[in-house]
């Protein structure tokens, strides 16, 4: 016979392989090697795992076969790597028939799926970029759902550190941008985000689990419950408050409604991450599926109970107590809905936000009162707070130093995490929770300075844009180019102006945003941004509120562009590796 079937292929005699020590098979296929080692042969892919390198030019002593661009080194008879960093070697079935040595032509694994799932945890847990990226990509290519992906990482993230953390956000902000994105980007942004979390983890404590408590208190109860255990930090309390609250089978709402509340309990916390960690634990159990909420809501509850209030800085005290001002305001919140009730129709949103950027205080908080008085739901209130954050970030002073940026950044991100809750309980009542936007108010007043003097929003009071590329294509690479160097704010945001202000599709413009983001070692801050302006975005359409948020957003991703792009250089690597890239001829080759 010719072969044990089709899928062998012949290597060579085994009396060749005994002289030489080793052959590859070369086809249609992967190439192999074949190894002859103290009476036993061996099959492996002839590229090493880590970067591709051939194994054919490796050593092998006492069964260890080592890779001589990186030293990696590989279990002979199982293809196991000893450096997890490397990954394992594919191995493939050998046999020796009549002195002749076949071996099987396919590597492919008997579930793909499950395959990479369990190298994605084995990333995940150890830490490992490559392994993460091979894993993600293979995944998406065994069309595994992202979803199922997201779902993975975020239920890893939150059992293997005690409480949430900036990996989850990023993830949860570059899942809920994944239909915006082509396949390439989607993947970029899935291997972010487990990366992410996985730098999290690791060295991290696994978090302990808290029970819910025996019996089941009415929601109000533990509404008080969790507002008290708040106050005095005590964070077991809390934990198991919030979980007996789950396991009460309390809508998405209900639990929305109780840890706004917890949370408003200080001012603007943490520089509002506190806030907007909560709003995002919310937004990751809307796409993993709120079956995981006792899994993954009580981890945002240590760092709830941990933060400083804003009414702790003497900004918010003096000259003027902000803090004393809210909640003159906050007190006069139901009689002022109970007003408005009778309205309808309310739409002021653009002149509200731009009332909300006054330089008085009072004269602020009377803004929003007004607003209610004449209709505005909650939820109004807090879309037009993200406006009039984005335009202090789309006005943003290039004089301001660089760190400056944060402090913008802090107020339309916080500002953002309220609009998002307070249309996430609009059926219930949410009347109180108007008094995070008090507190959202009062932190963009406080960063009224960055915009003396404003910059010029782009494209506005006759600015002429026709400078500038008129095509689509050539606007996107000229932007693309803008964030290839530094201190190219300004040439950005009219870009994006002209982009948008000829009518030219949204939707591509955010495409390139996101693909500027995810090829950079972006901080967390710009992922927040990107996400957030898109939503934001998406609630005006390609308006002049609308495009000031993409200007906002374009100005701060521009100021901290470029970066060292080593984590989009893991991901080159991997996504080459799985189509089968000889990395290191293409590395000779330059
Ligand atoms: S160790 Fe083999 S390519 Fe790096």
């Amino acid at each position: 016979m010719d072969a044990p079937n089709k899928e062998f292929a012949l290597a060579g005699s085994l009396e060749e392989l005994k002289a030489k020590g080793r052959l590859v098979v070369h086809g249609r296929h992967r190439p192999i090697l074949v190894i002859y080692d103290r009476g036993r042969v061996f099959a492996l892919d002839n590229r090493c795992p880590h970067m591709g390198f051939p194994l054919e030019r490796g050593g092998v002593e006492d069964g260890i076969l080592t890779c001589h661009w990186h030293h990696a080194r590989f279990d002979l008879a199982s293809g196991c790597t000893f450096d997890l960093w490397a990954d394992d070697v594919p191995t493939c079935p050998v046999e020796v028939r009549n002195g002749e040595v076949w071996v099987k032509t396919t590597f492919g694994h008997a579930d793909p799926a499950a395959h990479w799932r369990q190298r994605l945890a084995d990333g995940l847990a150890h830490d490992l970029g490559l392994v993460i990226a091979k894993a993600v990509h293979s995944q998406l290519a065994a069309d595994v759902p992202p979803a199922d992906i997201v779902r993975q990482v975020a239920l890893f993230g939150a059992r293997n550190r005690d409480g949430w953390g900036v990996g989850l956000t990023i993830l949860t902000a570059l899942a809920n941008l994944l239909p915006a994105l082509p396949n390439e980007e989607a993947y970029l942004a899935l291997f972010h985000g487990a990366r992410r979390v996985a730098a999290d983890c690791d060295g991290e404590a696994p978090r302990r689990e808290r029970a819910p408590l025996a019996s089941r208190p009415d929601p109000a109860a533990l509404n008080r419950w969790l507002r008290r255990w708040t106050n005095v930090r005590h964070r077991e309390a809390a934990e198991r408050t919030l979980l007996t609250a789950i396991a009460s089978g309390s809508s998405p709402a209900v639990l929305t409604d109780a840890l706004l509340a917890a949370e408003t309990e200080r001012a603007f916390a943490d520089t509002g991450h506190s806030l907007d960690f909560i709003n995002k634990a919310f937004e990751c159990l809307d796409l993993i599926g709120w079956e995981h909420a006792a899994t993954l809501l009580p981890t945002v509850v240590g760092q709830m109970l941990a933060a400083r209030g804003a009414d702790e800085s003497t900004a918010w005290r003096q000259p003027v107590d902000l803090v004393a001002l809210c909640q003159e305001a906050a007190s006069e919140l139901p009689e002022l809905f109970a007003t408005g009730r009778g309205a309808h129709g309310w739409s002021d949103h653009a002149a509200l936000a731009r009332e909300l950027l006054d330089d008085d205080p009072a004269r602020i908080l009377n803004g929003l009162k007004a607003a209610i008085r004449t209709g505005a739901a909650p939820a109004d209130l807090g879309r037009s707070l993200a406006y009039g954050a984005a335009l202090r970030v789309a006005r943003f002073g290039n004089a301001n130093e660089h760190g400056d940026w944060e402090a913008a950044h802090h107020v339309f991100t916080y500002a953002n995490a309220v609009h998002q809750m307070l249309k996430r309980i609009e059926t219930i009542n949410t009347d109180g929770h108007a008094t995070a936007v008090l507190h959202g108010a009062m932190a963009l007043y406080l960063t009224r300075y960055l915009n003396v003097p404003p910059a010029r929003i782009p494209g506005e009071d006759g600015e002429q844009l026709d400078d500038l590329p008129a095509d689509a294509e050539t606007i996107s690479a000229t932007l693309l180019d803008a964030f290839d160097r530094q201190r190219q704010v300004d040439l950005a945001a009219r870009l994006v102006a002209r982009h948008l202000g000829l009518g030219h599709s949204p939707q591509s413009l955010i495409a390139t945003l996101a693909r500027a983001v995810l090829r950079e070692d972006a901080g967390f801050h710009a992922y927040q941004m990107l996400e957030a302006g898109v939503r934001q975005f998406n609630g005006w359409g390609n308006t002049s509120e609308g495009r000031h948020i993409l200007i906002a957003v374009t100005r701060y991703l521009a100021a901290h562009s470029p970066t060292e792009r080593a984590a989009l250089q893991t991901a080159d690597i991997a996504r080459r590796l799985m189509l089968g890239g000889e990395l290191h001829r293409e590395a000779a080759a330059l």
